[in-house]
């Protein structure tokens, strides 16, 4: 499984140089955007939704590396993400065939990870990754992105 030819801990530490040494937030998302989708070989559009400081109950697409999505605003309960940003918890879809509550970013997705980034009990957004592989997400990628959304909140 392509799990396998991931460092976890080294690509943890990787993000954290990224985050420090970016100029800005955008710029560290972007980065984190890119290393992520560049060294994890099952991840195939990695992106940022952001919730709308202006209509909270939204969010917004922010930075992303991947094929472009019609879903640039989402709202809180809404698919997957905004089921995330409700709860305010991670989902793991190993097939996102069995969703019922799912929007579709492309035909050739099969599984999604959302991750919430909670600062302070406030929810400032979340990552969202799809993979054109089933079942392409596991432990492994839950504990790097949950540790990722944790350090990333502190920028906020
Ligand atoms: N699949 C997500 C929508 C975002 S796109 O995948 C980029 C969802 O169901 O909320």
């Amino acid at each position: 499984m392509a799990q396998k030819e991931v460092d976890w801990d080294l690509l943890f530490d990787k993000s954290i140089s990224l985050l420090h040494n970016a100029a800005d937030r955008e710029e560290a998302m972007q980065h984190i955007c890119a290393l992520l989708y560049h060294e994890v070989p099952h991840y195939d559009w990695v992106g940022f939704y952001m919730v709308d400081p202006l209509s909270k109950g939204q969010l917004v697409l922010g930075p992303y590396v991947g094929k472009p999505t019609e879903h640039t605003r989402i709202a809180f309960g809404e698919g997957i993400c905004g089921q995330a940003a409700e709860t305010r918890k991670t989902f793991l879809i190993n097939d996102v065939h069995t969703e019922s509550n799912y929007l579709a970013c492309s035909p050739t997705v099969q599984s999604e990870i959302v991750v919430p980034i909670i600062r302070s009990d406030e929810l400032i957004g979340e990552i969202d990754i799809d993979s054109d592989t089933k079942n392409a997400m596991g432990v492994q990628d839950r504990k790097l992105l949950e540790a990722m959304a944790k350090e990333l909140a502190k920028l906020f």
